[in-house]
Parts: C-alpha cells; sequence; structure tokens
C-alpha cells in the first residue's frame, strides 16, 4: 500500500463535488465577518456544536444540503425557539446565507461547512435531532454515479439512530427513480410512518430551476415512531 492511500474502510465515496464556483465580494466579505458567529469549525471547535444539544428543551432542526439556505432562513426566522443547523459544502452558497442570518439578526442559526454523513457520524449524538430537512439532494443521474446519491439505506439508518422519537424527515427530489428509492427504503427500515400532513417549506434555489424545466416536484415525510 502507497503511504497516502487510505485503507479501505476509511475510503468514503462522496455524494458532492465541490464546486469552485465564483464567490462574489459580498459572499467573501459575509465569510470574514459573519462566519465567526454562524460558523462551527467542526474539525478545529467541535464543542460549539455539544453547546446546542444541552439544552434538551429546545428543537433541533437540520437541513443538509442547503444550497443558498433560503429555506435554512426562513426556517430559523420561524422557529425562534429551536436550535437551526445547517450543513452544507459549497462556500459560495454558504456566503449567501451568512448574509441574510446577518440581515434578518438570527440568534438561533449555526452552520458546518463539512460533508454532512461524517458530521452525523462523529459529532451528532443519538436521538438528539426533531426534523431532518434534505430538499433536492444532488440528484447523480446517471447510472454509474448512482453509489453517490446521498440517500442510502446506510445513511436512512444513520437519520434513524439521530433522531428522538417522533422526529420527522423531510424530503423532496425532482428525479423520479430517486423518489421510488426513498419511498421504498423509508417502507423497507422499520419504524418509519409516512406522514399525510407534509409541513410548508420555502421554495429552494434549485426547485425554482427544476420547475422552470417542467420537473415534477416529490415531496415526502416520514416520522420514526419506536
Ligand atoms: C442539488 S443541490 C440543492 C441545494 C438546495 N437544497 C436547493 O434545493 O436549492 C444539493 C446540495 O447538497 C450539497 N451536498 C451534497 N452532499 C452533501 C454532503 N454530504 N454534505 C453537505 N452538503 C452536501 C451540495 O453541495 C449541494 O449544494
Amino acid at each position: 500500500m502507497k503511504p497516502s492511500s487510505k485503507p479501505n474502510s476509511l475510503r468514503t465515496i462522496k455524494s458532492y463535488v465541490r464546486r469552485s464556483g465564483r464567490i462574489t465580494d459580498s459572499q467573501r466579505k459575509a465569510w470574514n465577518n459573519y462566519w465567526p458567529c454562524y460558523g462551527i469549525d467542526i474539525e478545529n471547535d467541535p464543542n460549539r456544536l455539544v453547546e446546542l444539544f444541552k439544552d434538551t428543551k429546545k428543537r433541533v432542526v437540520l437541513e443538509i444540503g442547503f444550497g443558498d439556505g433560503d429555506n435554512l432562513i426562513a426556517t430559523a426566522i420561524n422557529e425562534t425557539s429551536s436550535n437551526v443547523i445547517g450543513i452544507e459544502v459549497y462556500r459560495s452558497g454558504i456566503g449567501h446565507c451568512l448574509i441574510n442570518a446577518k440581515k434578518n439578526n438570527l440568534k438561533n442559526l449555526k452552520i458546518i461547512c463539512f460533508d454532512a454523513v461524517e458530521v452525523l457520524n462523529q459529532h451528532i449524538p443519538n436521538n438528539s435531532i426533531d426534523t431532518v430537512n434534505i430538499f433536492f439532494p444532488d440528484p447523480w443521474p446517471k447510472k454509474r454515479h448512482r453509489k453517490r446519491r446521498l440517500i442510502s439505506e446506510t445513511f436512512v439508518l444513520l437519520l434513524k439512530s439521530k433522531l428522538t422519537n417522533h422526529g420527522l424527515v423531510h424530503i423532496c427530489t425532482d428525479w423520479p427513480d430517486y423518489n421510488e428509492d426513498i419511498r421504498k427504503l423509508f417502507k423497507h427500515i422499520k419504524n418509519f410512518k409516512p406522514v399525510e400532513n407534509i409541513p410548508e417549506r420555502t421554495q429552494t434555489k434549485y426547485e425554482k430551476k427544476a420547475m422552470a424545466l417542467e420537473h415534477v416536484i416529490y415531496e415526502s415525510a416520514y416520522r420514526l415512531v419506536l
């Protein structure tokens, strides 16, 4: 084995590619000025995240892959008594979100720039999250890329371990076969019940593009009932 190659147990397929998309001046300024307030540097200062779970009376809402963060910001505005956490790896999107977090003077929002799977596995306590929102996970439409899709059996089992009893997972996709796989996974994994009255949410940037292409939007929510 070459010194740099990882053993199999550590080799993971990522559900994202790091987009090098242009970061605007205002987004760069937001990173410099507002990241210290809203950001959690999970590798060097994971205790900031641990703090959020100490007040067990507060609901915790997690959004994975929030993009530009329009729904994340709306959640933090509407649920002032919840701790709202967003995880994203897209720096320009995080910059956009930081600008809006500051504009709205949010006090209940924290942002993590890291792989959500690793954060869940290593830093989020079991039975601690009340709602997980995953809106338009990367569809990876090519067959040979399907293994990169975020929502897999292993991932749903991971979510199950992190959710509180009666916790909710809310998902949207515009990709019919991904929707079908998600539906089957939540049916197959014990203790998830489909929810009829799906909570309201804010339209996302990806969704607007999908609708402009006349894609059907598939939306589902599942409650963990132990
Ligand atoms: C198709 S975009 C949708 C963004 C946003 N939710 C929307 O609807 O506009 C999917 C996003 O998920 C993020 N993402 C994918 N895998 C992730 C992971 N493992 N951890 C954190 N973010 C991830 C990507 O960076 C990307 O911004």
